[in-house]
């Protein structure tokens, strides 16, 4: 539906109002409504650049989740403010691993003698806390773009990765990326005694992956890429590394949402694309690119909106950017000094990846 003509004029104007003092950043499974406002729009890893390369912003308006708006106030200056237009934008895997699981993890590593061999990686998607344990234990942050590297880079400092909190991720990136075998991961799961590995498991593994996932792209199904591949003879099968092992190892093409975006820009005149990513990207895509002859077609038909990412939506933007332009500051993102240190040391070494 279009958007409502009042609040789109209102956003405008708060927006003239602000000038250069507000810097908005769309992740791209915002909606259009919102996309529309972004100033840049990118995956998880070039948001973070991007916030942190304005520094001359007192506001920074985060069209996104949580975990997001959190590495732009890490990465940003002291005075710079982070706003996230809804605070109820959370992210469900973010909440799938909390500091108390992952220091009783450490534990279980510790008991088992090996935490001193083993780097922490976490993706992106995971809360300040999991990323100041993270820098503390010598670990890197890493996202869908980089994970290889992050990887690569983790063994190169120690023998095993505990891998947080995208169990798909790890895996896929371990074994489609890198050549290791399904046997080379052991599953963590926060919920059993020793997250129900022996010792010797823990030992035996290279990689512990944390049980966690997106409960968006974990309903995508071998069956889905079976379905469009009979329904569409010749499709590309193209999706994100969040979801699962048997859907990435059918897939033609795997990567972040930029990749995602990247790929169909260069994709031919009549080839034809099932995506299975969030479905306000997919659809802004297939409008995009229909009128130069790209087929696009959603993965799966059942699979749905990231919830927490449509939260924001126009009237939330609205309210965060009239209220900057009154002077009033609202839904402040601000980590603790602390922990935002530990984290900053782990977001910067993903930044220093090769
Ligand atoms: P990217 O934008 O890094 O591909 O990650 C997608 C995502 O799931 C964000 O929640
Ligand atoms: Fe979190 Fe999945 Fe939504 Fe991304 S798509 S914000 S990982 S729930």
């Amino acid at each position: 539906a279009p958007s409502d003509p009042d609040l789109v004029e209102r956003a405008r104007a708060a927006k003239a109002k602000l000038g250069d003092k507000v810097f908005v950043l769309g992740h791209h499974y915002q909606r259009d409504e919102v996309i529309e406002f972004a100033d840049v729009t990118g995956d998880s890893f070039k948001l973070a650049r991007d916030a942190a390369a304005r520094p001359d912003a007192e506001y920074i308006v985060f069209c996104g989740v949580h975990f997001m708006a959190e590495s732009a106030d890490i990465l940003t200056t002291a005075d710079q403010q982070v706003v996230l237009p809804d605070l109820a934008a959370g992210c469900s895997m973010a909440d799938m691993a909390t500091a108390e699981q992952v220091a009783e993890c450490w534990d279980v590593l510790t008991e088992a003698g090996v935490a001193g061999v083993t780097v922490p990686v976490s993706y992106m998607n995971s809360s300040a806390d999991i990323k100041a344990f993270t820098g503390k234990h010598g670990g890197t942050i890493c996202t869908s773009s980089n994970a290889e590297r992050a990887l690569n880079w983790a063994f190169e400092q120690g023998e095993k990765v505990l891998f947080l909190p995208d169990q798909h991720l790890g895996r896929n990136t371990a074994v489609r990326d890198m050549g290791m075998s399904l046997d080379d991961c052991v599953l963590y799961n926060p919920h059993k005694p020793n997250g129900g590995l022996t010792a010797e498991e823990l030992r035996g593994a290279k990689m512990i992956l944390w049980r966690g996932h997106c409960s968006v792209h974990g309903r995508f199904s071998l069956d889905s890429v079976n379905d469009v591949r009979e329904r569409i003879p010749g499709v590309n099968v193209l999706v994100h590394p969040e979801c699962r092992h048997e859907v990435v190892a059918a897939a033609d093409y795997v990567g972040s949402t930029e990749y995602i975006i990247k790929t169909l820009e260069a994709a031919p005149a009549g080839s034809k694309w099932a995506i299975g990513t969030e479905l306000n990207l997919v659809r802004r895509l297939a409008n995009r690119f229909a009128g130069e002859g790209k087929e696009i077609v959603f993965l799966d038909k059942t699979v749905c909106f990231c919830s927490t990412m449509n939260r924001i939506d126009l009237p939330h933007l609205v309210w965060a950017l009239e209220s900057l332009a009154d002077g009033k500051v609202v839904n402040r993102i601000e980590v603790d000094p602390e922990v935002a240190a530990f984290s900053k040391l782990a977001l910067e070494r993903m930044l220093a990846l090769p």
